[in-house]
């Protein structure tokens, strides 16, 4: 066998490859097939030279605990957690953030000295993007949720522990919304209420509410044409926000910029919510430009996905 030649122009220094240095963040879930966080972190990593590699991770409910358990004996410095797991991984951790407690779903894990902490950044992820694109914040403000599924609930959550006003909820089965409303009012403040669907009822909520989310899955692809409300009942005042993502810019955006309102995408909260993350594992300050070229990049080939605005593609 002939002996390798290194090629002349390729250093050891150009070939990047993880080593038993190179610390772990893995992501747990499934299925991830479609997942942008790998292509998301991967790259703020890269970028910064940073000694980390992104791993998802498919894990069967039954597997989880013993997954776990042989993945923070490795060299793993944090963990990204997703359906289905979010609730059951709370059991398997050592000490949790006092957020994720509330909201009783883990999205995030971070392990130090050899000890596990779960944190859910979902809610600020929607709240710094809420910020960062609507800029507003959310101290004071009276804000109507639309929706009550799981992503609501950590929004809702979140929402009440950063000094929101008021938090009506809205959901097409109002029980929901009504256990919802009595857990915040109980385990954080007396700030939430649930609102029927009403049409009347909706319009006298909408008018007196500074930010409006659509956390329902209408609107979302391949039923673009859903509204979660009536088109009549929005108003200039308001910032409206909507996290379902693809498409880019739902119906219920387009209508409320045409009518005057300031507009946040869904792609945002994905977006800090990771990079909130990125934060806890490393200590250091994510690039969001490039974390939303990268997921931007991942999900641009799904069906359904508009170009990205030019007030979003250059964040
Ligand atoms: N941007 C992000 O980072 C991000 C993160 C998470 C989720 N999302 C998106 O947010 C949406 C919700 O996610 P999720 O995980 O919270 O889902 P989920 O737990 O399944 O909840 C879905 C919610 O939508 C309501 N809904 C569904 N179909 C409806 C209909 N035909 N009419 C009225 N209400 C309807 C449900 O009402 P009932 O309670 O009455 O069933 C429930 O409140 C999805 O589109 C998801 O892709 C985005």
């Amino acid at each position: 066998m002939q002996t390798p030649q290194k090629p002349a122009n390729l250093s050891n220094n150009d070939m990047k490859y993880p080593t038993v240095n190179t610390k772990l963040i893995v992501l747990l879930g499934n299925p991830l097939g479609h997942s942008v966080s790998p292509a998301m972190h991967n790259r703020v990593f890269a970028k910064l030279g940073l000694d980390y590699c992104y791993l998802p991770v498919q894990v069967q409910p039954e597997d989880l605990k013993t997954v776990f358990a042989g993945l923070t004996k490795m060299n793993v410095a944090g963990f990204n957690v997703t359906i289905p797991h979010k609730l059951r991984i709370i059991e398997h951790l050592d000490s949790l953030d006092p957020l994720a407690a509330t909201i009783g779903a883990v999205n995030t894990i971070c392990v130090k000295d050899g000890k596990t902490r779960g944190y859910n950044t979902d809610g600020e992820g929607f709240i710094q993007a809420l910020e960062e694109e609507g800029k507003i914040s959310v101290r004071d403000k009276r804000v109507y949720l639309l929706g009550c599924g799981g992503a609501a609930r950590a929004i809702a959550m979140t929402l009440a522990f950063r000094g929101a006003e008021k938090i009506f909820i809205g959901n097409r089965t109002l029980a929901k919304a009504e256990a919802l409303a009595a857990e915040i009012n109980k385990k954080i403040r007396n700030c939430a209420g649930a609102v029927d669907g009403l049409a009347a009822r909706q319009a006298e909520t909408i008018k007196s509410s500074d930010i409006l989310v659509n956390c329902t899955s209408l609107g979302m692809h391949p039923r673009n044409e859903e509204l979660p409300i009536g088109e009549e009942s929005l108003f200039e005042h308001l910032v409206v926000a909507d996290i379902v993502y693809n498409p880019h810019t739902t119906r219920l955006l387009a209508i409320a910029e045409a009518k005057g309102c300031r507009i946040v995408h869904g792609l945002g909260m994905l977006i800090y919510q990771g990079a909130a993350g990125f934060k806890l594992w490393t200590g250091i300050d994510p690039l969001i430009a490039e974390m939303t070229e990268a997921a931007y990049a991942k999900i641009a080939d799904a069906p359904g996905i508009i170009a990205l605005s030019d007030d979003c593609a250059g964040r």
